[in-house]
């Protein structure tokens, strides 16, 4: 199984990053082949429809196509901005998505889940994301998995603490991993 995962923040220290590590490491020990996109290295512009129709899509979101078409599914670890997830996330998922005839979001299963610092864990963000993968053609795996003030929930090495939400997070990606498998 391949998949392609990627953390909405771009922040050296970001909560959101360090639950992508643990996920990626979760997968790979699974057998899954993980792709782990860097969102601030990618450094992408701004979407702008002129640029993709006078000159064509910018090498760097020709390789984040790729990418992501490669993959069997995804895997979106995001924090909430503003009740919604962050524009570096958007603008990357609007650049891949274009044009409609090689959108490679097309048919796939994404799961996502998110870390906040705030209560309510990213469950806005979430929602977020499953309405614009809707929108992208894509399966949003069901269920949710999400960490609340995320700056108690790690531990030094970046483990989650609470014995409980670790065992959540190896069912979650159990299911993803079984769904992406064939159910
Ligand atoms: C512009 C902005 C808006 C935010 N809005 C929300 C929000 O709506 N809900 C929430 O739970 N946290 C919100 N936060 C707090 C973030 O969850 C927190 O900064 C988190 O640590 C960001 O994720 P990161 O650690 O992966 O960078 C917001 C933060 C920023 C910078």
């Amino acid at each position: 199984m391949k998949v392609f995962a990627m953390a909405g923040s771009v922040r050296a220290q970001s909560f959101n990053k360090k639950l992508l590590a643990l996920a990626v490491s979760q997968l790979q020990a699974a057998g899954a082949e993980v792709d782990v996109y860097d969102l601030k290295a990618a450094n992408l512009q701004q979407y702008d429809a002129d640029i993709e129709v006078t000159s064509g899509l910018p090498a760097v979101v020709v390789d984040l196509k790729e990418r992501i078409a490669k993959a069997d599914g995804l895997l979106l670890v995001s924090p909430e901005y503003n009740y919604s997830i962050p524009g570096v996330l958007k603008n990357a998922i609007d650049w891949a998505s274009r044009p409609p005839a090689t959108n490679p979001f097309k048919g796939k299963l994404v799961a996502q889940m998110g870390a906040t610092t705030g209560q309510g864990g990213t469950l806005q963000a979430q929602s977020a994301i499953r309405h614009i993968m809707v929108g992208c053609m894509a399966w949003s795996l069901p269920g949710w998995f999400v960490v609340s003030k995320a700056q108690e929930a790690f531990d030094e090495q970046g483990q989650l603490k609470d014995a409980a939400q670790k065992e959540q997070l190896v069912k979650f990606l159990k299911r993803f991993l079984d769904e992406l498998k064939g159910g």
